[in-house]
């Protein structure tokens, strides 16, 4: 999706600018382009270099070397509405070309805005629902840029984070938000505003987080932010305990595997303080009453979403209330069945996902009690949500989640051994849980020396056009998750099925050579999996096992033996060769890792 960088200060701004678009290249874009103030005979003037194409295009256009100012507003765009061009990126200007503007989000009345324009005499050159925005700022424009950008934003039906810069106020940066991030970094004399904090990692590590519908008036030496009525509004500054570092690749050649290798350290993050097996689970959760509870309700997208049908199992088995799982794209227009006694849980790797932040509006709403599993601090969920918990993964960088997966289901199980306790529910498995999740960094780290012969099978069967995932209980789970990484790294078509279904239809798709991944670690269903690769294997297919039981079977063409835990946990020890195994598969087809075709890291549009 859209990245917005800006920057005010003593420096100049375009190095600052190129360096924070290129740590957000990993969001996925298009286009890329950006917008200088500089000194110009006692006056400022306004430049703006844009095009098609990689932040690289941009950083090798000779016209940058001529924009010398220290106040700056840049953007990758993703494209929404208009195609990938020189024209659509951003940023914008209105027809005077006196505002100079750029847009995460999506102006849906832009139609009706455009017409609006038209009448009133200006023009649109671009296909773009952001340009209505410098317009309507112009339009509305007395010599106060603070109530033109006021009224503008009230005119706006849909998302937005933007930035604006102008020589009528050479010295400021004004933004404003809703439903979409923005964060302004502080440093001494220098402001460095994002869309996403590691864009502004190397800088600082001192946030101000802007809340729905916030202005703010950013210059080099302080930062003011006003509700949408112009109302000063205070803010206090949050320091983020993520490092640059944490945001390069460190020697990996992609940051999918990085993020696979640091997930035995992240997993150690999540855990933290919260378990220690001669005391109560510790979860900032006091002032919930959890006995009012008589359903749960886990919603989320994509991963986070997986990480919730993972984690239902051990809330229905220690929490005992009913427990359902949903797509919040679904959710939201379901009409649920919510009141007081829901408790409504939420997870987002970004925080910022539209569709969950929708999801979560609505629970809040019907008077359910709402928790999230967020990894980025301050993000919007852990703004909306009665209770935040953080996975503490640190950043994740590539498209592709795996480390965020790893540590949702962590804090989940947590999460349910809490509810658990509070609720003064005698299960004698608890101990022993307990310990397993202590053990989960260790397990993981052993997982990893599967590498080499993940790697062998996906150097084989790379060229494949599908490929199957079996499993029951939390393997089958485990198996959507592993698909998901399989289609969107490497354009593979591939689907998951619970194991016992398979020979109620999809059976008919097993040919000779199609490949069939089966996870087996329940030790009270293992038989019964096998029995259904067995079919598969009957009927041409080339199989794969991953399993932590003793099971020889020669006619299993690889078995990959993973270490023992509780069936509950057993998806963060078996996810770990399904990712390395998409991971190499995407290497072999010679494919971006990091930044897939289509997809977006937050996906902060419906
Ligand atoms: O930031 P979120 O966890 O809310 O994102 C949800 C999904 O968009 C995300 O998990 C997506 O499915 C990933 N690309 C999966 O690898």
């Amino acid at each position: 999706m859209c990245g917005i960088v800006g920057y005010i200060g003593h420096k100049k701004a375009v190095p600052v600018l190129i360096n924070g678009l290129l740590s957000l290249e990993y969001r996925g874009y298009d286009s890329a382009g950006v917008a200088v103030l500089s000194p110009d005979n006692n006056e400022y003037k306004l430049d703006i270099v844009k095009d098609k194409g990689r932040v690289k295009v941009l950083q090798d256009n000779k016209e940058l070397e001529n924009l010398h100012g220290n106040v700056g507003i840049a953007h990758t765009r993703w494209a929404t509405h208009g195609i990938p061009s020189k024209e659509n990126a951003h940023p914008h200007l209105d027809n005077s070309k006196s505002f100079a503007v750029v847009h995460n989000g999506i102006i849906e009345n832009y139609i009706e805005l455009r017409q609006k324009l038209i009448e009133n005499g200006y023009t649109l050159y671009s296909d773009t629902d952001t340009e209505v925005i410098p317009n309507l700022i112009h339009m509305n424009y007395n010599g106060d840029i603070l109530q033109a950008v006021s009224k503008t934003l009230k005119e706006l039906k849909g998302s937005y984070a933007i930035e604006v810069i102008s020589p009528l106020f050479p010295t400021k940066i004004i933004v404003a938000k809703k439903d979409s991030p923005l964060v302004v970094g502080i440093k001494d004399d220098e402001k460095i505003i994002a869309s996403d904090i590691p864009a502004a990692l190397s800088h600082t590590n001192k946030f101000y987080f802007l809340d729905e519908e916030e202005i703010g008036v950013i210059e080099k030496d302080s930062a003011k932010f006003f509700d949408i009525n112009l109302n000063e509004v205070k803010k206090d500054i949050k320091e983020i305990d993520w490092n640059a570092e944490s945001s390069e690749k460190n020697g990996f050649e992609d940051f999918m595997l990085k993020e696979i290798y640091e997930q035995p350290n992240a997993i150690r993050e999540t855990i933290g303080s919260r378990l220690s097996l001669d005391k109560k689970v510790n979860l900032e959760l006091d002032g919930v009453d959890f006995k009012k509870f008589n359903k749960i309700f886990i919603v989320a997208c994509g991963t986070a979403m997986h990480a919730g049908i993972v984690s239902k199992y051990s809330f229905e088995k220690f929490c005992r209330i009913p427990t359902e799982v949903d797509m919040a794209s679904e959710f939201r227009y379901r009409n649920p069945l919510i009141d007081e006694h829901t408790l409504c849980i939420f997870i987002s790797q970004s925080g910022e996902t539209a569709d969950t932040i929708a999801a979560l509006r609505l629970a809040k709403d019907s008077g359910s009690t709402t928790i999230s599993i967020v990894n980025v601090i301050g993000s919007s969920i852990t703004r909306i949500s009665d209770y935040t918990l953080y996975t503490h993964a640190g950043p994740e960088i590539a498209v592709a989640s795996t480390k965020a997966y790893v540590c949702q289901v962590t804090l989940l199980n947590i999460l349910a051994l809490y509810i658990s306790e509070q609720l003064g529910i005698e299960n004698k498995e608890i101990n022993s849980f307990k310990e397993s999740i202590l053990e989960l960094p260790e397990k993981v780290k052993d997982t990893l020396t599967t590498i080499d012969a993940i790697k062998e099978i996906a150097d084989k069967v790379y060229t494949q056009k599908d490929l199957y995932f079996i499993g029951r209980g939390t393997d089958y789970a485990v198996s959507m998750e592993g698909s998901l990484k399989l289609k969107e790294i490497s354009y593979i078509h591939s689907e998951a099925y619970a194991a016992g279904e398979l020979k109620h239809g999809p059976i008919a798709l097993i040919e000779n050579g199609i490949t069939v991944i089966a996870v087996a670690t329940n030790p009270n269903i293992s038989e019964k999996t096998l029995s259904n690769l067995e079919e598969a294997i009957t009927r041409g297919a080339n199989s794969v096992l991953i399993t932590n039981q003793d099971i020889k079977n020669d006619k299993i063409n690889y078995i990959i033996n993973i270490p023992k835990i509780d069936s509950i946990l057993s998806p963060i020890i078996s996810i770990v060769p399904l990712q390395i195994f998409a991971y190499f598969i995407a290497k072999n087809k010679k494919l971006d890792v990091d930044k897939p075709r289509n997809l977006a890291k937050s996906v902060t549009v419906e």
